[in-house]
């Protein structure tokens, strides 16, 4: 039977579950149980939603389901785009109970997540992380914007998902090197915080880079345990949150 790793990220009222494991973007019961709202917009990208819409559509079948796709790319992660996603919301007439799905890597979680927040003054988000990038890092936390002109996250808000489904089969079509760079981040928890699973890792990594389930599962896992830990310490980055930041300004 197929395990699915659950972990919590502890945030009083904005606490919420990270599930880990393989095919949760195809399971009707799992996404069913956590996203209880009648209409929901699927915001993805025209590389991703080719690849992972319709099994979500499907196994959310009997709601209303309206798809937002932008282009690919950090540089379409700005308030152009976004409007496009808000413009969608006004049209569909959605109320303050529907739930914005944010399916793809990043620039899709951080750009529908912010729409989540602006849309009626914040409505409840989902991130489906497609990269293992998101899946350790940007979808776990709250961080969500876009970018002006010139300039990196620095129009945005803090507003958490409601839920974070992790599945490791969409990292069967990741570029490999996009996995090499989620790998990266998951190597950064293990030099920051715990030395033992930065021993792990170097065990495994040929297992990691052959995209094995149960390895995958365990580096997503502690990874977001480490993160969440963080995050439940300092949500707004006042202090031993930045420590997080170490590296991403090479990153681009
Ligand atoms: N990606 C860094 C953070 O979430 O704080």
């Amino acid at each position: 039977c197929r395990a699915v790793l659950t972990l919590r990220v502890s945030l009083a009222e904005r606490s919420y579950p990270i599930l880990i494991g393989e095919s949760l973007l195809s399971d009707a019961a799992l996404l069913g149980q956590h996203l209880p709202a009648r209409d929901l917009l699927l915001v993805s990208n025209t590389t991703v939603a080719p690849l992972y819409a319709e099994r979500v559509r499907a196994a959310l079948g009997d709601r209303r389901i309206v798809d937002v796709r932008l282009p690919d790319g950090e540089q379409y992660k700005t308030m152009e785009y976004m409007q496009r996603v808000l413009d969608v919301l006004v049209a569909n007439r959605f109320g303050r109970d529907c739930v914005v799905l944010a399916l793809g890597g990043g620039v899709i979680g951080d750009l529908a997540g912010f729409s989540a927040a602006c849309y009626q003054r914040g409505v409840a988000f989902a991130q489906m992380p497609t990269t293992l990038l998101a899946q350790v890092d940007s979808s776990v936390g709250g961080k969500t914007g876009v970018n002006p002109p010139g300039g990196k996250n620095m129009i945005g808000a803090f507003h958490q998902p409601s839920v974070v489904f992790a599945d490791t089969s969409t990292l069967h079509t990741l570029p490999l090197r996009e996995l090499r760079a989620g790998l990266a981040e998951v190597v950064k928890y293990g030099l920051i915080f715990d030395i033992a699973f930065l021993d792990w890792i170097e065990n495994n990594v040929d297992a990691l880079l052959k995209l094995d389930a149960a390895a995958l599962a365990h580096a997503i896992h502690r990874s977001c345990e480490l993160k969440a830990d963080v995050v439940r310490r300092d949500e707004r980055e006042s202090g031993d949150r930045a420590l997080l930041n170490l590296g991403h300004t090479f990153g681009h």
